[in-house]
């Protein structure tokens, strides 16, 4: 059981003949933030004084002499007006360091109840090449699974492919109008790649061409109210909403400017290139074309199918190969695809609950708190993003029974999630739905990251390029030398691959996922910081403690675990690095109150940092007695086994000796 549990439990029960909600006030039970103070600290008399109409010191002081009784603490102590402070028994914290090495677990129960979670993640569009976006669904949702399967949840994970969208119309499009024969055959799914941004930036360049006059003649309007904005503010100095009003105007007027150089810009690429200037004048009407190949893929249309499974299988391989190098699975990769035949029914379901109305041709789901409907059919016919979901959610409920789906999604997309989970209910279902939102990654400049170009970074180039530099850094031939190493060719290569891909994970999980973060390579496989690097590092000399022990015969049972009569704390650190270990568990558990990943990579960085100092002050090999040599050679493999556990949560492979 989690430390703080304990502690909560223990606290409960003193406050049981004080309140009738003593679990309650209980959970104002936190860690302490001095650890000079005690482990833990108990917020809990300014709320129960004034429930009972009592003086907080004295029902501190009271409360204290109850805890003091019980077996769990050391020292308890009321500091302030009513804070009272616990300090975990030392024999307490010796059986549990015990229990936490020996379990294979490092003392992590599993829940009770186990709970279905269905785990929607990672989730690409297939029909262009993974980018730098994708890397935060994927890495996100894979540790958000690892954590709920490791405290004993069962889950099941689901990649739902985007392989049926008008990105396949797009590139069906351009396969039979602009494709190259000979590049296809040698590299298909690069030239599909490339037919997929042709056929793009030609959409992109005829809607600049119907857009830019009206977008022009709006931006004008902005400019006078802009101007007359600012008049006003100047003739009244110290009227602060003219001040105010003037400040939103040039903000305006700055966003839509911007807008006009875009639209701008990606005109004047097409018209700058007589290539792409001649098809752009050809294909006027490609934005409709692409939707009718869509629509006719999805109508059945023998030669357009005959393309999709022709495409299929190629942009799966190259999805695969980024997966395989992230070492990230999935149970089920159901794509859209999968759900076709079940979204005419779908929409029949919702008619016949009156749920869905026919509006403008189209039929729709009103909902009360939301400006627009939600649109499950278009007035060609034509299924949306949203009634796939709906079927998707219907046949997940059919085949896995599950308690939660949680959708590990883009922060964009929450409008869609708010409206299908405001669907769902209004149909009844009682599922906990969550959308975990992620916010965006940014290059150096904070803007969203991009090539020069213009267009998102590839991810495969950008695995390569963490792991060259990883490479650079941990394989950096003075340092080995400096630790002693002697490594082959293939040692450095492994250990370059998982420091690299551990870094970037790492950079992305360490975030608190709501957030934007800057994508710096550099930063992350620095060796100091709070990098994956540094914790592969830590863990690394762990393992290195304990096999110098065992190999240099120095303690031939350095993998052992002693019972809690032969250790004993000492030193004031090696109390902080054991109370650090203890809280493995409750680590794991705020992770996942929230599904925020970020809260073990913290503990995790903090781990490693206590170690750190641990190492520098109380050496194992050469301990004062017998007994300091013990309890450290034990501190050292619970280290090592948490660390090791820790990053294998976030997905980040563990490194023997680096
Ligand atoms: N394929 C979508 C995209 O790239 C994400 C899908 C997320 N999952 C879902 N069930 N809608 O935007």
């Amino acid at each position: 059981m989690q430390l703080i549990e304990q502690v909560r439990n223990q606290v409960t029960t003193v406050l049981a003949s004080l309140t009738s909600q003593p679990e309650q006030h209980a959970q104002r039970v936190t860690a302490t933030r001095d650890a000079a103070l005690g482990d833990y600290q108990a917020n809990v008399v300014f709320a129960l004084a004034k429930e009972l109409s009592r003086q907080p010191e004295e029902l501190a002081q009271e409360i204290a002499a109850d805890l003091r009784k019980c077996d769990l603490f050391e020292h308890v102590s009321v500091a302030g007006k009513g804070f009272i402070n616990m300090r975990m028994k030392p024999s307490l914290i010796l059986d549990l360091l015990v229990t936490a090495a020996s379990d294979g677990r490092c003392g992590v129960d599993t829940t009770h109840p186990t709970l279905t979670y269905v785990v929607d993640f990672s989730s690409p569009n297939v029909a262009k090449p993974m980018h730098v976006g994708h890397i935060r669904s994927t890495v996100i949702g894979d540790a958000i699974a690892k954590m709920l399967r490791f405290v004993g949840h069962h889950v099941i994970t689901d990649n739902h492919l985007g392989d049926w969208g008008t990105q396949f119309g797009m590139i069906i499009y351009g396969f039979k109008n602009f494709v190259d024969q000979a590049a296809f055959e040698k590299s298909p799914v690069e030239e599909l790649s490339r037919l997929y941004r042709l056929t793009q930036q030609l959409i992109e360049y005829q809607k600049s061409v119907r857009d830019i006059d009206a977008m022009i003649t709006i931006t004008a309007d902005a400019q006078a109210a802009c101007d007359a904005a600012i008049a006003a503010a100047a003739a009244k100095p110290n009227d602060k909403a003219l001040e105010k009003a003037s400040r939103a105007a040039q903000r305006k007027l700055q966003s839509m400017q911007a807008d006009v150089e875009s639209v701008q810009g990606k005109m004047q690429r097409v018209q700058a290139d007589a290539t792409l200037k001649q098809l752009a004048d050809q294909h006027t009407d490609i934005e409709a074309a692409a939707l009718r190949e869509t629509a006719l893929l999805h109508a059945g249309d023998a030669g357009n199918l005959a393309l999709w499974n022709q495409f299929m299988p190629q942009c799966l391989s190259a999805i695969q190969g980024i997966y395989d190098q992230l070492n990230v699975s999935f149970d089920y990769q159901l794509g859209e695809s999968f759900y076709h035949d079940r979204l005419a029914p779908v929409v029949e379901e919702l008619k016949l609950k009156n749920l869905a109305t026919q509006s403008e041709g189209a039929v729709c789901v009103f909902l009360d708190g939301f400006d627009a409907p939600m649109i499950i059919q278009k007035n060609d016919g034509a299924f949306l993003y949203a009634t796939t979901d709906l079927a998707t959610v219907a046949y997940r409920i059919e085949k896995f029974d599950p308690d939660a789906i949680l959708y590990v999604v883009d922060h964009r997309q929450s409008e869609h999630f708010q409206k299908l989970f405001a669907v769902l209910r209004a149909t009844g279902c009682e599922l906990d739905l969550r959308h975990i939102s992620f916010g965006t990654v940014l290059g150096k400049d904070g803007k969203p990251f991009k090539t020069r170009s213009g267009d998102s970074v590839g991810l495969e180039s950008l695995l390569q390029e963490a792991i060259d530099r990883a490479h650079a850094i941990v394989c950096d031939p003075e340092r080995l030398q400096k630790a002693s190493l002697q490594m082959d060719d293939a040692e450095k290569e492994m250990i370059a691959t998982s420091v690299g891909l551990g870094a970037i994970k790492y950079a992305d999980l360490s975030h608190n996922r709501t957030s934007d973060y800057v994508f710096d390579l550099e930063k992350m496989v620095q060796l100091e910081g709070n990098t994956a690097t540094y914790i592969q590092y830590s863990c690394a000399r762990a393992s290195s403690i304990l096999r110098k022990l065992q190999n240099e015969a120095i303690d031939s049972s350095a993998q052992d675990v002693p019972s809690s009569d032969q250790i004993e704390i000492t030193h004031p650190v090696e109390r902080t690095l054991a109370i650090q270990l203890l809280r493995f568990e409750e680590a794991i558990h705020v992770a996942l109150a929230d599904f925020q990943p970020n809260i073990l990579a913290d503990y995790l960085y903090e781990t490693a940092r206590q170690f750190a100092s641990f190492f520098d002050q109380c050496p194992v090999a050469k301990a004062e007695s017998e007994i300091a040599g013990r309890t450290r050679r034990l501190l050292v493999n619970l280290t090592r086994q948490v660390l090791s556990q820790g990053l294998d949560l976030l997905g980040i492979s563990v490194i023997e000796r680096m």
